[in-house]
C-alpha cells in the first residue's frame, strides 16, 4: 500500500483509518514522494518520536519547508515569517524549551483555567439559546468555530469587538500550512496576518508591564522563576501559539465528536443518561476523533524509526489519529467507547511538547457537549454526506444537527 496513492483521494479524507490501518500492518514507517517525508503511524513509534526531542527536534519544523521550497530572494521576503518560526516555545527543543515551559507552567495552572469556566458556559448558553428556537444547529458557524476564539481573546484580555480581527488573523497566518507546498502568495499574506496580530498583542504586552490585570497575557508578562522572566518575543511567540494551537483545532474536535455521537446514537443517549462519564467521554473523543493528524519533527542526526534508517534533516511525520486507533495499543480501537480506561491516547502529543491548553480544551468540550445534551431529547446529522478539511488537521468543514429539543 502507497499512501501517495490515496493522500488527494475524498475517501482518504473521509475515513483515513483503514488506510492507517494497512500502513501500520505493512508499513508503518513509509516515505511519502508527495508530503516529501517519513510518515509513522505506530503509537510506539509516534511516541517515542514525541518523546526524544535529542534525535526528533521541533527545530525547523515549520523553517524546513521555507528553506525547501523556496530560493535566497523569496527567502530574505519571507525573513519576519522564518524569524517568528524560528524562536518561541513550539519551535525550539530542551534546554530552551524547558526553561520557557518552567515560566508558562506558573500561567497555565489548573486553577487559572478553571477561572474560564463561567465564561464558557456562559457564552455556550448564549449561542444555544439563540439556535434553540430553529430546532438546528449549524455546528461550526454557531458554536465550534465561536467559542474558541472568544475564549482565547479572553485569556488575552481582548474585548469582544475585536475578536473578528483575531479570527481573520488566525485563518491568515494557518493558510500557508494548508498545502503541502507552500506558495508564496499565500505565506505573504500569511506573514501580513502575522505581523498585525504581533503588532496588536505587542501593545497589550506594554500595557499590562504598567498596568497588570489577571488575564493569561499579563501572568506571562509577570511571570518569574529564579529571577528569569519571559522575554517580549517568548510571549508573543507563545500567545500566537495559544491562538493558533487553541482555536481550530478545538473546532475540529467539537465538530467532529458531535458527527460521532450522530453516529453512535447509543453512545448519546448513554451519555446523556450518565452525564457522569463526561470525563472519560471527553478523553474518547480526543483518542477516536481527535483533530491533530500530522504532527512534525526534524531527524537531528542519522538514526532509525521502527526499523527504517533516516537521515539528518529528513522530516518525520508522526500521525497521532493513527496513533490512536493502533490494535497494538488499544483494545477494539475502532470502537467508540466513553468508558474507555486507561486512555492513553497522544492527541495532545507527548512528551516536551504536551499540549499546554489541554486542561482549557478539555474544559471546553466538557461543557459544549454537556450543555448540548442536556437542552436536547437527541440530535442527529441532516445529512451524512460530510465534507471533510484535512490538513494537518481533520474535521468536517461544516455539520448541520437537527435538534430534539428538550420540554
Ligand atoms: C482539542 C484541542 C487541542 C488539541 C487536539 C491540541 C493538540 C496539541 C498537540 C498535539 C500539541 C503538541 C505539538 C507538538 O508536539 O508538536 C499541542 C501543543 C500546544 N498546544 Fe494544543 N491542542 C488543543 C488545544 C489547545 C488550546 C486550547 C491551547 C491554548 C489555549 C493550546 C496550546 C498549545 C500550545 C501553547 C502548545 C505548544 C506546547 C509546547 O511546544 O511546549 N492547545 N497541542
Amino acid at each position: 500500500m502507497k499512501l501517495d496513492d490515496v493522500i488527494h483521494t475524498p475517501d482518504f479524507a473521509a475515513d483515513p483509518f483503514p488506510v492507517y490501518r494497512e500502513l501500520q500492518d505493512c508499513d508503518p514507517v513509509q516515505w511519502s514522494a508527495i508530503w516529501n517525508c517519513w510518515v509513522v503511524t505506530r503509537y510506539d513509534d509516534v511516541r517515542t518520536c514525541l518523546q526524544d526531542a535529542k534525535r526528533f527536534s521541533n527545530v525547523g519544523r515549520i523553517t524546513g519547508l521555507f528553506h525547501r521550497h523556496f530560493d535566497a530572494g523569496q527567502l530574505a521576503e519571507l525573513k519576519p515569517l522564518i524569524d517568528h518560526y524560528s524562536h518561541g516555545l513550539i519551535n525550539i527543543d530542551p534546554p530552551g524549551h524547558t526553561r520557557i515551559r518552567r515560566l508558562l507552567h506558573e500561567v497555565f495552572r489548573p486553577s487559572t483555567i478553571g477561572r474560564y469556566r463561567d465564561f464558557v458556559q456562559a457564552f455556550v448558553n448564549e449561542q444555544m439559546a439563540k439556535i434553540l428556537p430553529t430546532g438546528k444547529l449549524t455546528v461550526v458557524r454557531d458554536l465550534a468555530h465561536p467559542l474558541p476564539v472568544h475564549v482565547i481573546a479572553r485569556l488575552f484580555g481582548v474585548p469582544v469587538a475585536d475578536v473578528p480581527l483575531f479570527t481573520a488573523w488566525s485563518a491568515g497566518i494557518v493558510a500557508f500550512m494548508q498545502t503541502p507546498v507552500p506558495k508564496m502568495e499565500t505565506c505573504l499574506r500569511s506573514q501580513q496576518a502575522l505581523l498585525d496580530l504581533r503588532a496588536y498583542l505587542r501593545r497589550g504586552i506594554i500595557e499590562r508591564q504598567t498596568t497588570p490585570s489577571d488575564d493569561v497575557l499579563s501572568l506571562m508578562v509577570h511571570a518569574r522563576s529564579e529571577g528569569d522572566a519571559l522575554t517580549e518575543d517568548e510571549i508573543l511567540g507563545t500567545a500566537v501559539t495559544i491562538l493558533l494551537g487553541g482555536h481550530e483545532t478545538t473546532t475540529r474536535l467539537l465538530t467532529t465528536t458531535l458527527l460521532e455521537l450522530s453516529r453512535h446514537p447509543e453512545q448519546q443517549q448513554k451519555l446523556r443518561q450518565n452525564p457522569d462519564l463526561m470525563e472519560t467521554a471527553v478523553e474518547e473523543f480526543l483518542r477516536f476523533a481527535g483533530p491533530f493528524h500530522r504532527d512534525q519533527r526534524v531527524a537531528s542526526c542519522d538514526t532509525e524509526v521502527g526499523g527504517k534508517h533516516v537521515k539528518k534533516g529528513d522530516f518525520i511525520l508522526m500521525m497521532l489519529a493513527a496513533a490512536n486507533r493502533d490494535p497494538r495499543q488499544f483494545s477494539e480501537p475502532d470502537k467508540l467507547d466513553l468508558t474507555r480506561t486507561p486512555n492513553r491516547h497522544v492527541a495532545f502529543g507527548f512528551g516536551p511538547h504536551i499540549c499546554l491548553g489541554a486542561p482549557l480544551a478539555r474544559l471546553e468540550m466538557g461543557i459544549a457537549v454537556g450543555s448540548i445534551l442536556e437542552v436536547t431529547k437527541s440530535f442527529r446529522v441532516v445529512s451524512q454526506a460530510v465534507e471533510w478539511k484535512f490538513g494537518f488537521l481533520r474535521g468536517p468543514c461544516e455539520l448541520e444537527l437537527e435538534l430534539e429539543i428538550s420540554t
